[in-house]
């Protein structure tokens, strides 16, 4: 089976890569570079011992897909390719609408043009907004507080107007909490662009001496230690998700929704203790305001995944900061030589 991987070059899309290609598919990957590195190519074709067949285009340049259609015959669509910073959304929301809505509807044009509608959409636990409590199921309200959290929402409806339009269409929704971690070869990893916005690579860059001091955003928040409570998942479990919604997707005759969670809530504080003891280094910090947008608490109820796909996660949180610390130390400035 041949799968388009859009995004692939990306964190989640590079380390799904390696599972979909250790499980016997043909992946080809389609990128525009706005948020990676080649370089995470030619290290995931080290991994896995092969080549890699790499499409550079973007999602809403028909063109470009339309070649990769004609050129090859795709079974399903793994779609990560999308813009993610929730600050950068709320400053520029129609790139955002325009990258992830309108990249998604030129996508899915495509793939029904060709008779390929089957589809792993990357959505996140952004679209449960602030939820009425913990842990959050796939039925639980949905909203969004950012254009960035909106755009996963319109796209996920849009997915499901096009299911009840054409019931041959096979989509999965994977709801993703908070991926952190590296492929244990730590040749592969997240490398944010600039100052990170998530956590744990910020973490990283404060313990190998990139950056001086975490902020840590709050600490008068309803948790047990007054710092945000979220679920951080493997980014390699979470790829087997990918791998396992595959597995399903041709027998599918409803849009399935899953979260991809632990079930585990850690602190901000839990998380630089963590780190601290997997990296032997200190992570200094101080406590900074709430930032906006911010909620108190989020974590999964992963039961459905378990019984939907026979999912769970494997990794716990030391070897999650062990993982990205190997990544990052041995990689201070990513892919690039130097920063
Ligand atoms: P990433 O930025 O590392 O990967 C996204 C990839 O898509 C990048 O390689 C980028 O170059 C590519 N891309 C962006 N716009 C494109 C376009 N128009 N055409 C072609 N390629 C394009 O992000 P990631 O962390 O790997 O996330 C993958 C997906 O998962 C995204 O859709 C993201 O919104 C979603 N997600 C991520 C998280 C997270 O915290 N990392 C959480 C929930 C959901
Ligand atoms: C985690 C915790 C912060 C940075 C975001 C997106 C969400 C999803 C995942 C894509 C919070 C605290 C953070 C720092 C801190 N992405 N923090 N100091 O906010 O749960 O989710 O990424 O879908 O849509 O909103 O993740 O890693 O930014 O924050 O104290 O420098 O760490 O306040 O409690 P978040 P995060």
């Amino acid at each position: 089976m041949t799968i388009l991987v859009t995004g692939g070059a990306g964190y989640i899309g590079s380390h799904t890569t390696i599972l979909l290609i250790e499980a016997g598919y043909d992946v080809i990957i389609f990128d525009n570079f706005s948020n990676a590195s080649k370089e995470s190519i030619k290290r995931v074709e080290k991994i896995v011992g092969q080549n890699i067949t790499l499409i550079e285009g973007d999602i809403r340049n028909k063109t470009d897909l339309e070649k990769v259609f004609e050129n090859y015959s795709i079974d399903a669509v793994i779609h990560f390719a999308g813009l993610k910073a929730v600050g950068e959304s709320v400053e520029k929301p129609l790139t955002y609408y325009d990258n992830n809505i309108y990249g998604t509807i030129v996508l899915c044009e495509t793939m029904a043009k060709y008779n390929c509608k089957s589809i792993v959409f990357s959505s996140s636990a952004t679209v449960y907004g602030d939820p009425h409590t913990t842990p959050i199921k796939e039925d639980f309200p949905l909203s969004a507080t950012n254009p960035y959290g909106r755009s996963k929402l319109f796209i996920e409806e849009m997915l499901r107007d096009l299911h009840l339009s054409d019931n041959t269409w096979n989509i999965v929704l994977l709801r993703y909490f908070n991926p952190v971690g590296a492929h244990s070869s730590a040749t592969i990893g997240e490398a944010p662009q600039g100052i990170p916005n998530n956590l744990m690579p910020f973490i990283a860059q404060t313990a190998v001496g990139k950056r001086a001091c975490l902020s840590v955003f709050g600490d008068d928040y309803d948790t047990h230690d007054g710092t945000g409570v979220r679920d951080y998942i493997h980014v390699m479990d979470l790829a087997d998700g990918h791998v396992k919604a595959l597995n399903i997707i041709k027998k599918l005759s409803e849009v399935m929704t899953i979260n991809l969670g632990t079930g585990v809530g850690y602190s901000v504080l839990d998380m630089v203790k963590a780190f601290e003891k997997a990296s032997k280094k200190e992570v200094p910090y101080c406590i900074a305001p709430r930032r906006a947008g911010d909620i108190a608490k989020c974590f999964a109820d992963p039961t459905y995944a378990k019984e939907i796909l026979g999912w769970e996660a494997q990794k716990g949180l030391e070897q999650m900061c062990e993982d990205s610390w190997r990544w990052q130390s041995n990689n201070p400035n990513g892919y690039k030589e130097e920063d």
